[in-house]
């Protein structure tokens, strides 16, 4: 049955008497006016669902007559067409009947799993990306939810930070791009469209950066880099029309971000002009308490609203203090009606407002839940993410006529692993997720004999399997291993300060590399792992992330030469935790190392390369591809100008491939100093064997812009150096001027 509510009437009565319909600005100031301030400050409360999820839930108070009283805006984690109806027909019973806001983690698929994002990221396909959140929010629009807490768009450079797996990587630009994929993805054609979630750029800001990679805790940064590398996403996301923001725990330069003025009224609603609403983080208004920032509730509500801080969750400072603050003069009530008029545009701009049960509906659900079309979107982007970082003596592809495999490693036959951090435990789901023994089982034919043995646990220290991993190693033509970690070692609170390759399983390798036969190693995380030995002698890697639901299809894909690996890193692999933070976007210093052994007196470290283990932008493909010499189509670019920089890129291997031609410059002499090379453009080419193609990059002054000491955005005159190349270390170089006029 079609719902109209109490407001909907009203509002419908209104319009008759101004004879013209009234934009969605006007009906919410109808509606304000309609509203005490204890019915506004409830808008601007959310809590959390029935059950715990990423923080401790405050127990106090009886959720189920707050809504009745209209003092809840929103919920979290509150799913299924049937919980969602029931919570918003208690907000039906309430006296204006404003309807509520559902929101949830929904970060790399809802019932179709895909792979985590930094994964996708690795991908460098935009189109694909957009798509992962498109089937996303189909899949969790039809089940009540209207709003997703992602895309998550902190920069990091820090892999023992556990929430990289749910990022875009270190690179700003890269960054951007898929920040804007994902809002686009999520809220699809138009907002309020049925089939449309809000997206929620998140963590505001600098959250990436925490100090030591340890989830929740402080940043110090610069002006400079936080507006040169951590906000050009969130600036993204805001462009694509990405809804609404969220908070990050961290405080920023001392203040915490849930309360920072510069952040939210001075950038995000002032310079940027956002017209959405931000969400706080879970508790972080009444972390500041913690923080040291506030003396309790009542000084957090009061610092977070005024801040420009429009909802808060799970962290009762709201509902219980913002009322008595407006009545004592200490927050204006400009403020509240502000943050309430955010929050009531949303709920318009959903639809909401004219049938509050729109985004129920079981037979919609039904049919998108992990459909066949989202199971295939899936594996091909699971396909896409996988890198390969190396292949010697052409171990990979294996033939699929190969007599007898090996499998082995504690992830082999994995189930709920492949879906990693930031996913849902679905009963009926599990027997869609494919492990990589049973999508190997399913490639071949009965002409080869696949062998299994676990070899060792996750992350314990027991050999004990070992001698019987060997044992089927020695019987087999070719081994293939699975290793890495488990899927809740990296993700929110699950930093690591040793981001080796955990337990035993370097040992299990390097046991299995001995008995000579060919060895494919994968590794399943998420983060970038370090294990240089397996770098340094296995002869065939594979980086597989957490891939999601189809994650074994797209493994024997991969393997078997069915999908030729495409994907390119979007984060730097250290050679050792000493090395971090290593990114590959870094300055010069005035003693820059000539090469790896330069040590005289030098930004050096004296027991290690500075170069990372796999740069930024690494990935091979079974196809090799050679880059020719960069023409430039002019040495000077003037105001108003572009120069065209052109390269030959050819398939010299034996299979068609596709490979991510990238753009990197350097900006010889600023004023302020700028980084050795700084991503400006890629270009994805499929090339078949033997084929060449001229791949073109164009170059404006508006590409060389950085933020100047007084953080204006410009470009200065001066030489620069251009480089092209399939990762950010091997590259063809040319020059150009950048002329005043
Ligand atoms: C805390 C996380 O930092 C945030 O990203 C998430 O959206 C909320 N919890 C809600 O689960």
């Amino acid at each position: 049955m079609r719902y109209i509510s109490y407001l909907a009437v009203l509002l419908v009565l209104s319009l008759h008497g101004s004879g013209q319909k009234k934009t969605i600005a006007q009906k919410v100031d109808s509606v304000l006016r309609l509203m005490t301030l204890e019915e506004k400050v409830g808008q601007m409360n959310q809590y959390n669902g029935d059950w715990e999820a990423t923080g401790p839930i405050t127990k106090d108070g009886d959720k189920q007559n707050q809504i009745r009283r209209g003092m809840l805006g929103s919920m979290l984690n509150v799913t299924g067409v049937e919980h969602t109806r029931e919570l918003q027909q208690m907000a039906m019973q309430s006296r204006l009947k404003i309807p509520l806001l559902f929101g949830q983690d929904i970060i790399h698929g809802y019932r179709t799993t895909f792979p985590i994002p930094l994964a996708e990221a690795a991908s460098w396909d935009l189109a694909a990306i957009g798509q992962s959140a498109r089937v996303a929010a189909k899949e969790c629009a039809a089940a009540g939810v209207h709003w997703t807490f992602a895309p998550m768009v902190d920069i990091a450079r820090d892999p023992r930070w556990g929430r990289v797996m749910e990022g875009a990587g270190e690179d700003p630009y890269l960054g951007s791009l898929i920040a804007a994929a994902r809002v686009k993805g999520f809220q699809g054609g138009h907002l309020g469209d049925t089939d449309a979630v809000m997206a929620c750029a998140k963590h505001f800001a600098a959250y990436g950066a925490a100090i030591g990679g340890r989830d929740y805790n402080s940043v110090d940064m610069s002006l400079r880099s936080l507006w040169e590398y951590y906000l050009p996403p969130f600036k993204a996301a805001l462009d694509a029309g990405a809804a609404t923001f969220m908070n990050s725990f961290n405080d920023l330069n001392g203040i915490p971000a849930t309360a920072n003025g510069y952040l939210l009224r001075d950038i995000l609603k002032g310079k940027w002009k956002f017209q959405g609403f931000v969400v706080s983080d879970w508790g972080s208004v009444g972390e500041m308490i913690n923080h040291g920032y506030v003396n309790d509730n009542y000084g957090a509500a009061k610092a977070a609203s005024i801040a420009g801080c429009d909802m808060d969750m799970e962290s009762r400072s709201y509902i219980k203090n913002l009322a008595t603050l407006v009545k004592e003069g200490k927050v204006p009530l400009a403020v509240v009606d502000e943050a309430v008029r955010r929050i009531l545009t949303k709920k318009f701009e959903m639809g909401l407002f004219d049938d509050p049960f729109r985004f129920c509906n079981d037979a919609r659900a039904a049919k998108e839940w992990n459909n066949a079309e989202n199971l295939a979107k899936a594996r091909t982007m699971a396909e896409k993410s996988i890198v390969l970082l190396k292949n010697e003596r052409n171990v990979l592809p294996i033939s699929k006529t190969t007599k007898t495999i090996a499998l082995i490693g504690p992830f082999i036959k994995g189930i709920r692993d492949n879906l990693g951090f930031w996913s849902y435990e679905w009963p009926d789901d599990s027997g869609r997720i494919v492990s990589a023994w049973a999508g190997v089982q399913k490639k071949l034919g009965s002409g080869t004999q696949l062998l299994y043995a676990q070899g060792c646990g996750v992350t314990d220290s027991s050999r004990a399997g070992f001698d019987e991993a060997v044992a089927a190693a020695k019987n087999a033509d070719v081994v293939v291993m699975q290793v890495g970690e488990a899927r809740d070692m990296s993700g929110e609170a699950k930093s690591r300060s040793s981001i080796r390759l955990p337990g035993v399983q370097e040992d299990l390798i390097k046991a299995i590399q001995a008995t000579g036969k060919p060895l494919v190693v994968m590794i399943n995380a998420g983060r970038p792992l370090i294990f240089n030995w397996t770098a340094d002698n296995v002869p065939a890697i594979l980086y597989t992330w957490w891939l999601g639901t189809t994650a074994g299809d797209a493994i024997a894909d991969v393997l078997f030469g069915d999908y030729n690996p495409s994907a390119h890193l979007p984060m730097s692999f250290p050679r050792s935790e000493g090395q971090i933070p290593v990114y590959y976007n870094h300055f010069s210093t005035g003693r820059p190392a000539k090469n790896d052994h330069d040590l005289y007196y030098v930004s050096a470290y004296t027991d290690l390369p500075n170069d990372p283990k796999f740069p930024f932008g690494f990935g091979l493909s079974y196809a090799s591809f050679t880059y020719g010499d960069i023409k430039m189509s002019s040495a000077v670019l003037k105001p108003g100008q572009s120069v065209t920089a052109t390269i030959t890129i050819t398939n010299s291997g034996r299979v068609d491939g596709e490979e991510t031609v990238q753009l990197y410059i350097r900006d010889m002499v600023g004023s302020v100093v700028r980084p050795v090379k700084e991503l400006k453009g890629f270009k994805k080419v499929s090339l078949k064997a033997g084929e060449s193609r001229e791949v073109s990059f164009t170059i404006a002054p508006n590409d060389l812009r950085f933020y100047n000491d007084k953080l204006e955005y410009v470009f200065e005159p001066g030489d620069f150096k251009l480089f092209i190349g399939g990762n950010s270390r091997d590259v063809k170089e040319a020059a150009f001027i950048l002329k005043a006029d």
